[in-house]
C-alpha cells in the first residue's frame, strides 16, 4: 500500500528549498536539514536503546496464533471489551487525545498520525450538520506481501469489532462500514460472528454498552480489486460504483461515503485503538523510536526458514526480527540478496542496506524505501530480482484502474520494457529511459498506483543495475550482437524488418 502522503510532499518541497539556499557551513547545512524534516525524516544520531524483542504482556494480539477461539468469550478472557463503557464515556476528545499521546501512525501504508485525522471528522459545528458520519475500514488487504489485517480477523474479530466502536466515537460517528476483500470468505465468516454476538449483547447497535451511544457495524465484502484498498475507490465501490479513485479533494473527512463526512482506516490501525485508551496513549508511545512508536505486525514471507506474521516493537533492526522470528534467511544471512521491506510497492534493498536497517518509517524513509504495511519478502541468492520486478510490473499494470494516462500507459509500457529486460533483450540506455518513465508517473497520477507501480522499478535500477547490464551482455553474446532499443535483433533491417528510426 502506497505512500503519498502531506509529509512527503513537504519534505519534497524542502529539499528543492534547501537545494536552492545551498547551505555550505557544517552549521548550515545542518539548520537546513533541520528545516526540511517533518515528522516523516530521519532521526539524527545513533538509536538511544535496543529496539525488539516485545514481551508477551506488551503483545496487543495475544490470540495472533488462534491459541483461544475467535468467540466473544474468549476475546473477554484475554482483555477485550474490558470497560468499554467508561472509555466512551470519556468522550471524542479523551479518545482522540489518547491516540494523539500513543503516536499511531495509519498502519495502511501512508504512516499518517492517526489522531489528527480521526480528529478531522470534529470540524467546527460538526454537531450542527445532521448527516450520518461514517467510520470506513479498509480490510481489502490487497497488497502482494502483506498478510496481517486478515490475522486480525480471523483470531482478533471482536478487537476489531470494539476498535469500530471507540474509534467510531472519537469521530462522532454514526456507524461503520468494513470493506472486505471478497477472497476472504472465512475471515468474513468470523467476522460477521463476531459482530453479531456484539449486537446480541448490547456491545454495540442501540445505546451500545449501556454509554447512550448508537452505533452499527455492516460488513461489506468486495470483489477483489487492488485499486479498491485506495481510501477514495474503497468508497466508490461501496456506494456500488465501479472501484475508481477519486480526486481529491474534497476529502473523505469532508465528502466521504455517500456524500457523508468519512475517514477510511486500515484493520490494524482501529484494532489497537482499544489497548491504547485502556492501557494508555503514552504506554504505547514507550515502544519504538520517536515519531515512530508502538507495537507492528509484520508479516515476513519468502526464503526465510519460518515465515511468519508477528507482533513486534517498532523500529527493530531487520536482522533481529528475521533471525529471532523467522529462523533466519535460509541459508544464513550471507545467503540474502535483498528484501522488500513493506510490501510490493516499496522500494528493494541490497544485503548491504539490510545488515543495518532498523524497521520503522524513519529509518526505511532514509533507505530510500519505506515501512509501508510492513510487509517484509525475503530473496536469498537464488532469487532472480529482475524477475521479480518484471512479476510486479505485469500486476501493477493489471491493476491500474486506467483513469490516469500516465499510470495507463506507463504501467503498460513498463511492464513490457521490463519482459524484455527478463531477457536482456534491450539496450543499456533503455534503462535509463524506463527510470525517466517512472520519475514522469510519480506525482502525476489521481492515485498512489502510479507511485506503486514506479518505485519497485527505481528500487532495482538503484540497485541492481549491474545485474540488468549483465542480462544485455549475456543476451547479446547468444544473439550475436547487442539487441536495438524496442527489442529489435542488432540486424534486423539488415533482415528486411521495418524498426524505429533513430536505432
Ligand atoms: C492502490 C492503493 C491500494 C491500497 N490498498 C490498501 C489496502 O488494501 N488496505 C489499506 O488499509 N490501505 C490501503 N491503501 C491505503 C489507503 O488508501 C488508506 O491510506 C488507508 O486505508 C488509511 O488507513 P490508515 O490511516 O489506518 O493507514 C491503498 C492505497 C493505494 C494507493
Ligand atoms: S493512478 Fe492508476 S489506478 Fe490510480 S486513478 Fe490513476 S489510473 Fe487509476
Amino acid at each position: 500500500m502506497v505512500v503519498r502522503s502531506a509529509a512527503q510532499a513537504t519534505c519534497k518541497a524542502g529539499v528543492a528549498a534547501a537545494s536552492r539556499s545551498a547551505p555550505t557551513t557544517a552549521t548550515s547545512i545542518l539548520s537546513a536539514r533541520s528545516q526540511q524534516r517533518t515528522f516523516a525524516t530521519v532521526q539524527e544520531g545513533t538509536p538511544q536503546r535496543k529496539y525488539g524483542g516485545l514481551k508477551d504482556q506488551d503483545r496487543i494480539f495475544q490470540n495472533l496464533y488462534g491459541h483461544h477461539g475467535a468467540d466473544l468469550k474468549s476475546a473477554q478472557k484475554y482483555g477485550d471489551w474490558y470497560k468499554t463503557k467508561e472509555i466512551l464515556l470519556k468522550g471524542h476528545d479523551w479518545i482522540i487525545n489518547e491516540i494523539k499521546v500513543s503516536g499511531l501512525r495509519g498502519r495502511g501504508g501512508a504512516g499518517f498520525p492517526s489522531g489528527m485525522k480521526w480528529s478531522f471528522m470534529n470540524f467546527k459545528d460538526w454537531d450542527k450538520d445532521n448527516k450520518p458520519r461514517y467510520l470506513v475500514v479498509n480490510a481489502d488487504e490487497g497488497e502482494p506481501g502483506t498478510c496481517k489485517d486478515r490475522e486480525i480477523m480471523r483470531k482478533h474479530p471482536h478487537q476489531l469489532v470494539e476498535g469500530c466502536l471507540i474509534a467510531g466515537r472519537a469521530m462522532n460517528a454514526t456507524a461503520a462500514y468494513i470493506y472486505i476483500r471478497g477472497e476472504f470468505y472465512q475471515e468474513a465468516t468470523v467476522l460477521q460472528r463476531a459482530i453479531q454476538e456484539a449486537y446480541k449483547e448490547g456491545l454495540i447497535g442501540k445505546n451500545a454498552c449501556g454509554s447512550g451511544y448508537d452505533f452499527d457495524i455492516y460488513l461489506h465484502r468486495g470483489m477483489g480489486a487492488y485499486v479498491c484498498g485506495e481510501e477514495t475507490s474503497l468508497i466508490e465501490s461501496l456506494e456500488g460504483k465501479q472501484g475508481k479513485p477519486r480526486l481529491k479533494p474534497p476529502f473523505p473527512a469532508a465528502v466521504g461515503l455517500f456524500g457523508c463526512p468519512s475517514t477510511v482506516a486500515n484493520v490494524e490501525t482501529i484494532a489497537v485503538a482499544p489497548t491504547i485508551c485502556r492501557r494508555g496513549g503514552k504506554w504505547f508511545a514507550g515502544f519504538g523510536r520517536e515519531r515512530n512508536q508502538g507495537t507492528k505486525l509484520f508479516c515476513v514471507s519468502g526464503h526465510v526458514n519460518n515465515p511468519c506474521t508477528v507482533e513486534e516493537e517498532m523500529s527493530i533492526p531487520l536482522r533481529e526480527l528475521i533471525d529471532r522470528h523467522c529462523g533466519g534467511v535460509r541459508g544464513g544471512w550471507d545467503n540474502l540478496q535483498a528484501i522488500i521491506p513493506g510490501g510490493s510497492s516499496t522500494p528493494i534493498l541490497p544485503k548491504k542496506l539490510c545488515d543495518d536497517q532498523l524497521m520503522d518509517f524513519d529509518a526505511l524513509k532514509d533507505s530510500q524505501s519505506g515501512l509501508g504495511t510492513a510487509a517484509v519478502i525475503v530473496m536469498d541468492k537464488s532469487a532472480d530480482v529482475v524477475r521479480l520486478i518484471s512479476r510486479l510490473s505485469a500486476f501493477y499494470k493489471h491493476e491500474s484502474c486506467g483513469q490516469c494516462t500516465p499510470c495507463r500507459e506507463g504501467s503498460a509500457w513498463a511492464m513490457q520494457m521490463m519482459q524484455r529486460f527478463e531477457k536482456g533483450q534491450a539496450r543499456a540506455r533503455e534503462i535509463d529511459m524506463l527510470q525517466e518513465l517512472t520519475k514522469q508517473v510519480e506525482g502525476h497520477t489521481i492515485c498512489a498506483l502510479g507511485e506503486a507501480f514506479a518505485w519497485p522499478i527505481q528500487g532495482l535500477i538503484r540497485h541492481f543495475r549491474p545485474q540488468l547490464e549483465e542480462r544485455l551482455k549475456g543476451y547479446a553474446q547468444k544473439a550475436g550482437g547487442e539487441a536495438l532499443a524496442g527489442g529489435w535483433e542488432h540486424d534486423a533491417s539488415k533482415k528486411g524488418h521495418l524498426i524505429a528510426p533513430g536505432q
